[in-house]
């Protein structure tokens, strides 16, 4: 992973999706009348030129389109994004340019047109291998059909990417680690493995409540991490975020803009971004929902709802929560940058005591296989 460090990354937001999944608290809408999606077009090209106006000249290094279910939407609505993205910014020749997209056939008729449009990458959510943790999962398709647009998707796009949840209710370490053989056997470059979490307002969080979903406790998810570390490893695609795995030069470098805390400008419903505007770090949010936000877009000009300029204290937070996430881990001398003043030592001699943080030998600070599972805790006892 080489140095960005003018690295400009564009989300795009496509807030819809076919049906809502029970674990899910993206920002995500099941609509039963068609979508204007030449409206919707219409609304992000007003938004990307109202942001490059802010941003003055940048040169977009990574392009996302994520939801809700981006693959729904026609080519032509991607083709168009794009084109506002190459209007009012530069794009650089080797731009990445990601698009999500659900694992169905009928999403996988589409993928030539992404292509044609610009798409580069494509991340699928598969989420699972077995048919019953599917259906438990709430989604509209099966292993097979899954596996059978990853492969459509491999001889379209040179970079493809999946996504599995695992830590599901009565998933055992041996089970999970032929699923995930069966998986990397699958996989091209990149795998997203995310340990599934019980969120607020949704269905599952309800059925968790009553005790009728019940997920591994502490000890067996650590379990399950550790065979996602080990396999993952052993096969060439270790992690180099917590729940991220690639060949080395494959990682997600979109999302390593968002890591690194880099900028990056959130266009759509509900996107966030993060601007360098006036020698100040911006965290700018929109209208979530989707119809007012095409409202607002058709009568401001843009969908901003929130717009802060963060003090230096809560860049450095901000620095600290996403940089410890990477394997690579931060850089003290740039939190100190943000913070106005370094890390304090004697909290990081006794992390490290612990084992829970070590530096590398080119000065970095980094969490350890032993601390990833308790990130959390590690990064409130540094940032505090
Ligand atoms: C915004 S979704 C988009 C992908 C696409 N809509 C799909 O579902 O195929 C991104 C990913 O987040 C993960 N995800 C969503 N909710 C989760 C949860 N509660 N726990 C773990 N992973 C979750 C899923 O793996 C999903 O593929
Ligand atoms: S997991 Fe994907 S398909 Fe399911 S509701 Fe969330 S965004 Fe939509």
């Amino acid at each position: 992973m080489g140095s960005d460090s003018d690295a400009f990354g564009v989300y795009v937001h496509w807030p819809f999706c076919l049906s809502k999944c029970p674990y899910c608290d993206f920002n995500s809408h099941v609509r039963h009348t068609a979508i204007d999606e030449e409206r919707f077009a219409r609304a992000f090209a007003t938004e990307i030129a109202a942001t490059a106006q802010r941003t003055g000249p940048r040169t977009v290094s990574t392009i996302f389109m994520g939801g809700g279910t981006p693959s729904l939407m026609q080519p032509a609505t991607v083709g168009a994004i794009l084109e506002a993205i190459g209007k009012h910014w530069s794009v650089a020749p080797d731009v990445e340019v990601t698009l999500e997209a659900n694992p169905t056939s009928v999403e996988a008729t589409r993928f030539a047109g992404y292509r044609a449009a610009g798409v580069n990458r494509v991340s699928l959510g598969v989420q699972a291998l077995d048919d019953a943790a599917l259906k438990e999962l709430g989604r509209l398709h099966t292993a097979q059909e899954a596996l059978d647009a990853v492969a459509i998707a491999r001889q379209e796009f040179e970079r493809t990417s999946f996504d599995l949840i695992y830590a599901r209710p009565d998933q055992t370490p041996a089970a999970w680690r032929s699923e995930l053989l069966r998986a990397i056997d699958e996989a091209a470059e990149h795998l997203s493995l995310y340990q599934l979490t019980i969120e607020q307002e949704t269905p599952f969080f309800a059925l968790h409540a009553a005790g009728k979903l019940v997920t591994p406790n502490d000890d067996q998810a650590r379990a399950l991490y550790d065979v996602t570390q080990e396999v993952t490893a052993a096969k060439g695609l270790p992690a180099y975020e917590i729940s991220n795995h690639a060949r080395l030069g494959a990682e997600c470098r979109h999302n390593l803009v968002y890591w690194r805390y880099h900028e990056y400008a959130g266009i759509g419903p509900g996107a966030h971004g993060r601007l360098a505007l006036g020698g100040a770090r911006h965290a700018t949010s929109t209208e979530k929902r989707p119809e007012a936000w095409l409202m607002r877009v058709e009568a401001n000009g843009h969908g901003l709802v929130g717009d802060e300029s963060l003090t230096r204290g809560e860049q450095a937070d901000e620095y600290l929560l996403m940089g410890l996430r990477l394997a690579e881990g931060i850089d003290p001398e740039r939190y100190a940058a943000f913070a106005g003043q370094p890390l304090d030592p004697a909290r990081i001699a006794a992390l490290g005591t612990e084992g829970m943080v070590e530096a590398t030998p080119d000065g970095r600070l980094r969490v350890t296989r032993a601390g990833f599972p308790v990130l959390d805790a590690v990064v409130a006892d540094l940032a505090a």
